[in-house]
């Protein structure tokens, strides 16, 4: 359990130290916007609220799951709970299964509900564990949704991982039906393709993160950790976040009906703003909000979330779109190695950069 709880301060610790550094250069940055100089919106009509799950919530963007287990933990879920309570943005965190072995663990979790009592709060759990640890974890945070965290890259490289990845599938087909709230299933970090979206639409699931790579590394993270084992070669492995999208969006046939949330890397209001384009549902921060509780405790994030929710609304009006589903016609252009993986996955991304014809 000292391992354990060791292993929860050190990712925050290393994360934390990721987001630091000077600025990063995403897949992101291969997507631009083609302007229209004439978009025909006012600010006061963009309506840029989104439905998570069942409820509604006035920002398209979220506090990804991060943390909890010991003391220094709950503490920052508890300020991402404040944070979230005023500015009313959903919220996940940490996997929950060191509670479910260590009641001493629980309340860095139960914070959450208790400091935001009618928020959309989102338990965490890891594939692998049984349909009863998952129902325990809901409960321990009366949360509205689980996620269910798919890292295999994570459990190859980190220590005390086990790679054992032959039940995932079926693991999470059980949570699934067991389960009355909704259940999204995320990557940490390395994405989601469009096989592996359409085996989840299979058994049942209706929300996937596609969680890509380009911000938090937890290759470089859990090699840190322990540097005789080094697996620093693997660096980029995976799809990053508008990978991933497009990747689902050409392939959809076996998952029209799975909705998809992107994180991965979202640094600014314009790469929310991106990721809703290439259809994400919602999109989820983990980093970026992490650096801003470190450095600036809850008010900090509050100030950081004001600020992103107005400039999100700010570019939606730039670009002539009203809504999220607007959002979606306007024009993209697709460059780089972004364009690259397009044209290796037989996408054309030429649709994109001519939505805006139709309309
Ligand atoms: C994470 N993430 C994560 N995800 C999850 O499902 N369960 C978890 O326990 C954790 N733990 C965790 C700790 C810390 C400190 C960070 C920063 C992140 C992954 C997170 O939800 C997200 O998928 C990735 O971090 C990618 O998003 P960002 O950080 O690039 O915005």
């Amino acid at each position: 359990a000292a391992g354990r709880r060791e292993r929860k301060e050190d990712h925050v610790r290393l994360a934390t130290a990721q987001w630091t550094g000077g600025a990063r250069t995403t897949e992101f940055d291969d997507l631009e916007f083609l302007h229209h100089a004439l978009g025909g919106v006012t600010l006061e009509e963009v309506d840029l609220s989104v439905r998570l799950f069942d409820r509604e919530v006035a920002a398209p963007f979220y506090i990804n799951g991060m943390t909890g287990g010991t003391e220094s933990t709950g503490r920052i879920n508890q300020q991402l709970a404040i944070a979230a309570r005023e500015t009313r943005t959903a919220m996940g965190c940490g996997s929950v299964s060191i509670a479910l072995e260590d009641e001493s663990a629980a309340d860095a979790f139960r914070v959450i509900r208790r400091e935001n009592p009618d928020g959309l709060v989102m338990a965490n759990i890891g594939v692998g564990r049984s349909a009863e640890d998952a129902r325990r974890a809901v409960d321990l945070l009366q949360a509205d949704a689980l996620q269910i965290h798919v890292n295999a890259v994570q459990e190859t490289v980190m220590p005390e991982g086990s790679p054992d990845f032959s039940t995932w599938l079926s693991g999470i087909e059980q949570i699934v039906r067991a389960l009355d709230v909704p259940v999204l299933v995320k990557e940490v970090g390395f994405g989601l393709s469009a096989r592996t979206l359409a085996q989840l639409a299979s058994i049942g699931v209706s929300w996937a993160d596609v969680s890509g790579r380009g911000g938090t590394d937890f290759l470089a993270i859990e090699n840190d950790r322990r540097p005789a084992r080094d697996y620093s070669y693997l660096t980029g492995f995976g799809q990053s976040a508008p990978a991933a999208l497009l990747d689902a969006a050409a392939h959809r046939e076996h998952a029209e009906h799975l909705r998809l949330l992107a994180s991965g890397g979202v640094r600014d209001p314009l790469d929310v703003v991106k990721a809703l384009a290439l259809g994400a549902q919602a999109v989820g921060v983990a980093g970026s909000f992490l650096k801003a509780v470190v450095e600036g405790g809850a008010d900090g994030l509050i100030e950081l979330i004001g600020s992103w929710q107005q400039h999100t609304r700010e570019l939606a009006a730039l670009l002539g779109a009203r809504t999220v589903a607007d959002l979606r016609s306007s024009d993209l252009l697709v460059r780089g190695r972004l364009r690259e993986f397009c044209e290796l996955r037989g996408i054309d991304p030429g649709t994109y950069s001519r939505r805006s014809h139709a309309s």
